[in-house]
């Protein structure tokens, strides 16, 4: 479900991408049985965007926040936005059949999972059916839709949570309502807290803008490998401008397979531009700010512990959230996951604007702000590794301290980049590495990441399916 900061304007959000916009770079029974309506009296519109919700009489529930059945978490969305209403399972428009369906974790990646599709704008059944065995699944949840943001009114986002799932099991799905199911999709919940047998992939890719050709080989070739990814990281800048619902439809059509099967983390980029679109349609975690719901949080799965951060703070607000709140919380999260290192022994900080790069942003007031403000706190607590999106090439930093220079004797963090999903590529700022950087290339890339209790190994792809060998990096936990 998601918060409304998105009529913020959008100048200073892709103030670093400017010179690039002109170009390419630029059951049966009632929905309570699921659902707590916890507020009330009913929440009404803000007055834009306009309200394309049911009639009065429609019997449907406007709502501001409720708590998934058997969830600790409460899903909640801001007044005026757009409208969220609780779902039900027999409402149906004309086209009813959901389309694309995601799997995201708005709690705990072991016991939680939200889905999220789309149908048109009058259906408002929002039934997940899920169980461990694919010809019977036993379970059903209700959860909630909404509509809103630009271009987006002819469509109803669903979005239902799932709670109490067993650890490090296969998942069978379907979702929608009775006889407007889509396919049967499976997906793996996280290992428990505690194991010390994890064996954890993940991959990591960002910047496809709007070049969907390229976003959808690169989510072939993710899905490819030997090893399906457990889940993905998105580094940002998913479309050119998230607040075009157009865009959206085509960037979730184009990774459709790999959407549905493997969870998707989104890290939010300066071109998703804080939209209703983007935090609409993506269920994240919700309770490490009021401010930036969903925009900023930590997760720990199997032995990594992940957070991911915001670069692209509401009102252009470096100084209050970037150096300010938000600092304020890593530094705390980090305190804590540094104090669990012997459960969770690897630390890794995923956000859009690189500290650390030598490409066309290098120089940026807005990543010479998040230079200054995080690298020295996740030099302090022993970050291992960043990454980030942004600069649409290849790049991995030397191991550094805070203020970008090499480290001797001492661990310090690799910063990387990962982006180039479908953006234009660029080239180094001014023709030269920086100094902190140990390898550049401008090249369609992505990350296969495999994570046990004793190492982290990082392969970066080429398209070709060739290995960025000057990025294969191993690493081994901090003593
Ligand atoms: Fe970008
Ligand atoms: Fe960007």
């Amino acid at each position: 479900m998601r918060t409304s900061i998105a009529l913020v304007s959008l100048v200073p959000l892709l103030a670093a991408c400017q010179s690039s916009l002109g170009t390419a770079d630029a059951g049966s029974t009632t929905p309570t049985d699921v659902v707590t309506v916890t507020d009330t009296p009913v929440v009404t519109d803000g007055g834009a965007p306009a309200d394309t919700g049911p009639a009065a009489d429609s019997g449907l529930v406007e709502m501001r926040s409720y708590t998934p059945m058997g969830c600790a978490h409460t899903v909640t969305a801001t007044t005026g936005s757009h409208d969220n209403y609780v779902g039900d399972r027999t409402t149906f428009g004309a086209m009813p059949t959901p389309a694309n369906v995601h799997v995201s974790w708005p709690a705990d990646p072991s016991t939680v999972a939200a889905f999220v599709w789309q149908t048109d704008a009058a259906t408002y059944a929002s039934v997940v059916q899920y169980g461990t065995d694919m010809a019977a699944l036993s379970q059903t949840a209700v959860g909630s839709v909404s509509t809103g943001g630009s271009g987006a009114n002819g469509v109803t986002i669903h979005e239902t949570h799932v709670c109490g799932l067993t650890p490090d099991t296969t998942y069978y799905y379907r979702v929608g309502g009775e006889g407007h199911w889509s396919a049967v999709q499976h997906f793996k919940t996280a290992p428990a807290a505690g194991r010390t047998d994890y064996n954890v992939n993940f991959v990591v890719a960002g910047d496809s803008r709007d070049n969907f050709t390229v976003w959808q080989q690169v989510q072939q070739r993710i899905m490819s490998g030997t090893q399906p990814p457990d889940f993905q990281l998105f580094s940002g800048d998913a479309v050119l401008l998230g607040t075009q619902q157009g865009a959206w439809q085509s960037w979730f059509t184009n990774a459709q397979p790999s959407l549905a099967a493997a969870p998707f983390v989104m890290v939010h980029g300066n071109h998703d531009a804080l939209a209703i679109n983007y935090l609409m349609q993506f269920a994240q975690p919700q309770n490490a700010s009021a401010s930036q719901s969903e925009l900023y949080f930590s997760f720990d799965y199997g032995p990594v512990h992940f957070l991911v951060l915001n670069d692209t703070p509401p009102n252009a607000d470096y100084a209050g959230e970037v150096a300010g709140t938000e600092l304020n919380w890593i530094r705390t999260d980090l305190m804590h996951a540094q104090a669990n290192r012997a459960h969770v022994p690897f630390i890794i900080a995923v956000h859009h604007k690189p500290a650390f790069a030598s490409s066309q942003h290098s120089a940026d007031t807005d990543t010479v702000a998040v230079r200054n403000a995080w690298p020295p706190v996740f030099d302090q607590y022993g970050v291992d590794v960043v990454f980030s999106g942004h600069e649409h090439d290849f790049e991995v930093s030397n191991e550094v301290d805070g203020t970008g220079a090499s480290v001797s004797g001492r661990r310090g963090t690799r910063y990387y980049v990962a982006a180039g999903a479908g953006a234009q590529l660029y080239t180094l700022n001014g023709g030269a590495a920086r100094p902190w950087s140990a390898y550049y290339e401008s090249v369609v890339n992505f990350l296969r990441v495999h994570a046990t209790m004793t190492s982290l190994e990082i392969t970066p792809y080429r398209m070709d399916g060739t290995v960025i060998n000057q990025g294969h990096l191993t690493f081994t936990p901090r003593s």
